[in-house]
């Protein structure tokens, strides 16, 4: 039955983001339209079947209704839109707003002949000021039209989880109203403490500040590692003992071969050149994403101390995904690690049970194969911590493990890359 109190929404993109929230926001009784430019993609939305490897959303999808289509023009059957569209960077780290800008353009044209009040909310991810002074202008000979920042905080793996349960919600507003109309739609989603209200730019740079905090705080335990790994520490132990202390925080102290992912790399390259152009050169930030570059071809070091030269040498790979739990390879530690050893003459084999089909397509000329072949490897490198590769039988290899797991330590040789 439908919800009369729901709203009409429209979503614009449906990458992880934009499909979570349409299904978030669906579940929550809304009536929800999926706009996105890809029409294969499109059509399996439509059909309640999930592009992406994301479990939860998956499941979701069958139960809700997404209205999706490639047509713009459903924009105008809904009150709220949220854009969602990508920003990927430029060669220099910079952040890519041509998609923002084009899909505020295209709404901002077709609200013309809505005539009724419009909520535009921006949830991509923009550099502090880009909705004030590229998506708010597109709208300002629209006195009915409202625009909002709602960035998300979304974990890949567990998106829709994050969604339904959010640490916070931020709205960013220019003007009670709208922010309270955005707000509306969160009906029970968060107490009210953990809603924070702020202007647009604030909005947008808590969310910059978040991932590029996460990213130091990988970058920090991973160089507290090295220097563990050359004083015989366990730098796992030093930050389970760190992180009792309530200011430290437990979560995101897993020391190995450092961050990937569409999101970190990329926020904290965009928001270190946005600094840039403010005049001001962030070093923080360059460094954390110094060592980030570093940190995986630390398993090369290693693995050269027991086969000095790898040419023609066979190395398997463990995981290829950039994290466990997706099939994204986008930024995956395990990109640099495979053209470093092919550099140096190697012939790689690979095994990741989601993310094979992607990575082929960047990497045609290795080999795919199952874990008995890596295991039978000359050398075996552990890339990403899939549960799968705690069950492994290592007795037989040398292996070099990026992502601590334990099972591997039973390895002939084994080494941790930073313990
Ligand atoms: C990240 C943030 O965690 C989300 O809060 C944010 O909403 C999202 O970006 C986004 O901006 O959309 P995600 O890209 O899914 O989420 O990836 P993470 O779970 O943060 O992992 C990023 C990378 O850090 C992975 O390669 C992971 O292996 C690595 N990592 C993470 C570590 O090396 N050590 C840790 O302790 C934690």
């Amino acid at each position: 039955m439908e919800n009369l109190t729901g709203k009409a929404i429209s979503v614009i993109g449906l990458g992880v983001v934009g499909l979570t929230t349409a299904v978030g926001f669906a579940l929550k009784g809304h009536r929800v339209t999926g706009i996105d430019i890809v029409p294969e993609k499109v059509m399996k939305i439509a059909n309640g079947v999930n592009p992406t490897y994301e479990k939860e959303l998956t499941e979701a999808l069958r139960r809700v209704k997404i209205n999706a289509t490639t047509d713009f023009h459903h924009v105008l059957g809904s009150d709220i839109s949220f854009l969602c569209v990508g920003t990927p960077d430029n060669a220099d780290g910079s952040i890519d707003l041509r998609y923002v800008k084009g899909a505020a353009e295209q709404l901002a044209q077709l609200l013309m002949e809505k005539g009724t009040s419009h909520l535009v909310v921006v949830r991509s991810t923009v550099v502090p000021g880009t909705t004030e002074k590229i998506v708010a202008p597109c709208f300002k000979d629209l006195p009915e039209v409202g625009v909002c920042v709602n960035p998300e905080f979304l974990q890949e793996g567990t998106a829709l989880e994050d969604f339904l349960t959010p640490s916070r919600i931020v709205i960013g507003e220019d003007g009670r109203r709208w922010g309270d109309m955005l707000l509306d739609l969160y009906n029970g989603t968060a107490d009210s403490s953990s809603v924070l209200r702020t202007d647009l730019r604030t909005a947008e740079m808590i969310k910059y500040a978040s991932n590029a905090f996460l990213a130091t705080k990988v970058s920090f335990i991973n160089e507290i590692g090295n220097i563990c790994k050359e004083l015989g520490i366990d730098v796992y132990e030093v930050a389970r003992g760190m992180g009792h202390d309530n200011r430290i925080g437990k979560d995101f102290l897993k020391a190995g071969i450092g961050f990937g992912g569409f999101c970190l790399p990329k926020d904290t390259a965009a928001l270190m050149m946005k600094g840039k152009e403010t005049g001001y050169t962030p070093k923080i930030l360059q460094e954390v994403l110094q060592l980030n570059r570093e940190q995986p071809l630390r398993m090369l070091e290693l693995l050269k101390i027991h086969i000095p030269s790898l040419s023609n040498k066979v190395i398997g790979i463990l995981g290829l995904a950039f994290k466990p739990g997706t099939d994204d390879i986008r930024e995956s530690r395990a990109i640099p690690v495979v053209e470093a050893l092919l550099k140096e003459g190697a012939r790689v084999r690979a095994f990741d049970s989601q993310a094979m089909p992607n990575f082929q397509k960047l990497f045609p000329q290795i080999e795919y194969c199952g874990v008995d072949e890596v295991l039978a490897s000359d050398a075996t490198l552990i890339v990403t911590a899939w549960d799968e590769f705690n069950r492994l039988d290592y007795s037989n290899s040398i292996v070099i493990d990026g992502r601590r797991i334990d099972a591997a330590k039973r390895a002939q040789i084994y080494e941790g890359v930073c313990w």
